[in-house]
């Protein structure tokens, strides 16, 4: 291919890439499947490789990071960014608003706009031409940090603005956009799980996650983690800029940009004022945190005449959530053994209210934490709940610490099995590396047993204790040796709870390669991974075989993740494993195949729910993934089709809230068939 050739080729692909993409993270609707855009993705690396001179700085290639920053250089933005004045409920919001229409009573006539008040980070985004060419950090309001190259990796984030294709709207020859980074709620609970799992410092909230994601001097670990975007504001623009906020959203979302679908527009204050108290109850919904919402007068024109109190614009006002801080009294320090060993330190609490929930227990993330917060049993502390984040506590009252407290020594022994603690360098998290630790085969036992995992009916937290700690289990393996005399040796076991059991185990043998890849609670392979793994594999003996390169190959899998996996495959203990698991018949195999198929229903997402007459539910798996699709265990807007037998239960009115089609085994038939 001449240099000619490879040039028109990357820029096809590169706009190609770009569409899916928006399609995709902004969205939500993707027309083609993860293989298929990673098949372009492949060329277009190909391509830059063989010629360096075609990775520009657009291209979705750079998206995966790389280049390792000495440090930030500073941007001074084009406007100061300011903040927001807080409004605590009805009464304050009322009060703000009969302020602003006294110094100027057009106000009076004013519409709003509600929307999230996202708790991220403040972004700054900078295009020239419709390329994305500098992003900063908010830093003092006036200079923030060019972190550039880690916004690059945000997915959500237009590196081109893909109006090339839209005559009727052309990208500004200079736009700055603001807007807010964060991590989703759920990821950030996944993520500290396995940072947790890994040693390392967990982060206390999702902004300090956010934050730490984009302030990584290396790129490519920004890129690792699942950093989410919303726009709100144009800083500037040149040429016709919208005369409301509602049509900065409406142009924001024509650019490209994501915008919070949640926002609002409301004719009146009390409108306004029932939105935002609407929210109070179903913020956990949203999917990442927010402390309130922001009413902002929707007249722009008016908002910039009113100007500024101090930091604050008149023409607009957070609305905040009752506060979901308290405090409460420290009654102790407990120490947790986690799966992999590691300790984790948590605080018992007495018992609060706080949004709603009563709080007993807090987690103190390590030892670290609870040394530089300088937090002792006795004191009094402050917790917070924010989202649905598990509650966490913020630091220590010490104004309230009346007597002397003793400082919190972390454990040099481990408090389940008494075997010394170990802490490897530069990891902050104390280890029990005692294989045989009781405790660590009873959370292996129990996650093994998971619903998530192989879903061994009867197997929970106390099943599993007693197991353990009557000597008849020592890996998972050895379930399937128990016999019924063993169980009724058991507390609380009689004959037909210990055939149950039985039976539950037994048919857990049939369970497909992607829930024992699972269960076997590989580092950073959750059930996304093990789905990709099991298909790409087929078994166990294949993906032990394989090399890192072939690992790495896969969508979501980095160097850390391929050794990982490396690891867990040279541990004696998992090798051992593995040997009573094949001994034991448990070693599901399916087919390898190399590249997703395509075909009919590429780019398809299905959730099957029901009773099938006439088709087996891997049947009916088999033959979506054999035309292209995929199946997934859960419905969102997503899924294209839900797939519905005989007794569909919740799955079916999810979908139909959703507004996803539902269709019978012979509809499916019929959409194969063309
Ligand atoms: S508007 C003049 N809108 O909240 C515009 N801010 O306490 C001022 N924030 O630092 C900001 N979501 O970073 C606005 N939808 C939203 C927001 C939002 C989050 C942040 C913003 C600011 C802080 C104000």
């Amino acid at each position: 291919m001449s240099y000619q050739q490879a040039q028109a080729r990357a820029a096809q692909l590169r706009s190609e890439l770009h569409a899916h993409n928006h399609r995709y993270h902004v969205l939500q609707a993707p027309v083609v499947s993860d293989g298929e855009y990673d098949a372009l993705l492949r060329e277009l690396a190909g391509l830059e490789a063989a010629h360096p001179k075609l990775a520009v700085a657009d291209s979705p290639t750079q998206r995966v990071g790389g280049g390792v920053a000495e440090k930030f250089a500073k941007v001074r933005h084009p406007q100061p960014i300011l903040s927001l004045a807080n409004a605590f409920g009805a009464a304050d919001v009322a009060a703000w608003f009969a302020r602003i229409v006294k110094l100027d009573e057009r106000v009076a006539g004013s519409a709003f706009v509600v929307e999230p008040k996202i708790d991220g980070l403040t972004v700054v985004l900078h295009y020239a031409d419709g390329i994305f060419v500098l992003g900063a950090t908010r830093g003092d309001g006036e200079t923030g940090e060019d972190i550039t190259a880690n916004l690059r990796t945000v997915r959500a984030l237009p590196l081109r603005l893909p109006v090339a294709a839209n005559a009727t709207l052309k990208a500004p020859h200079r736009l700055v956009v603001r807007g807010e980074a964060f991590f989703p709620t759920a990821a950030f609970e996944t993520w500290n799980n396995s940072l947790a799992a890994a040693g390392e410092r967990t982060y206390v909230n999702p902004r300090n996650a956010a934050s730490g994601a984009l302030r990584q001097l290396d790129s490519s670990l920004t890129a690792g983690r699942p950093i989410a975007l919303l726009c709100y504001q144009i800083l500037e623009m040149e040429g016709a800029v919208a005369s409301t906020q509602w049509q900065v959203l409406e142009l924001l979302r024509a650019l490209g940009f994501p915008v919070a679908p949640t926002a609002r527009r409301c004719a009146t204050l009390p409108d306004a004022i029932a939105e935002c108290e609407s929210w109070a109850e179903r913020r956990d919904t949203l999917g990442y945190g927010t402390d309130g919402l922001v009413i902002k007068l929707d007249d722009l024109v008016l908002q910039r005449e009113l100007g500024y109190s101090g930091k604050d614009p008149r023409g607009a006002v957070a609305f905040k959530f009752p506060s979901q801080e308290v405090t409460t009294q420290l009654l102790d320090i407990g120490v947790n053994v986690g799966r992999t060993g590691v300790l984790t330190p948590f605080a018992s609490l007495e018992a609060v209210e706080v949004g709603g929930v009563t709080v007993r227990n807090a987690t103190l993330h390590n030892f670290d934490f609870i040394a530089e917060k300088d937090i002792r049993i006795g004191d009094r502390v402050l917790i917070k709940r924010a989202g649905e984040v598990i509650p966490y506590i913020i630091g220590v009252m010490p104004g309230a610490r009346t007597t002397k407290l003793r400082s919190f020594k972390p454990p040099a022994v481990c408090p389940e099995c008494s075997a010394p603690v170990h802490q490897t360098e530069g990891e902050v998290a104390l280890y029990c590396v005692n294989a045989a630790c009781p405790a660590q085969r009873k959370r292996n036992l129990e996650h093994f047993a998971g619903r998530s995992a192989m879903d061994v009916e009867g197997l929970g937290e106390r099943v599993a204790e007693q197991l353990v700690d009557a000597g008849l289990v020592q890996d998972a393996a050895d379930i399937f040796l128990l016999n019924k005399e063993q169980l009724l040796g058991l507390e609380g076991f009689a004959e037909k709870k210990a055939a149950s059991l039985l039976a539950a185990i037994a048919a857990v043998r049939t369970r497909p390669l992607e829930r024992l890849l699972v269960a076997l609670g590989m580092r950073s392979v959750g059930d996304v991974l093990a789905r990709d793994l099991a298909a790409r594999f087929g078994s166990l003996d294949a993906l032990r075989a394989c090399d890192a390169a072939e690992l790495q190959a896969l969508d979501g899998v980095g160097p850390a993740t391929a050794a990982a996996i490396a690891d867990w495959f040279a541990q004696p203990g998992n090798q051992q494993l593995l040997h009573k698991l094949q001994a034991a018949n448990c070693w599901p195999v399916q087919e390898a195949r190399a590249q997703p198929l395509s075909g009919p229903l590429t780019g398809r997402t299905f959730v099957i729910t029901g009773t099938l007459p006439g088709l087996s539910r891997e049947a009916a798996a088999e033959l979506i993934a054999g035309a292209g699709g995929k199946v997934s265990g859960s419905i969102s807007k997503k899924t294209s089709y839900l797939l519905a037998g005989e007794n569909p239960g919740s799955k079916l009115t999810r979908a139909q809230e959703l507004g996803v089609p539902v269709i019978d085994a012979t509809a499916l038939k019929d959409i194969i068939a063309g």
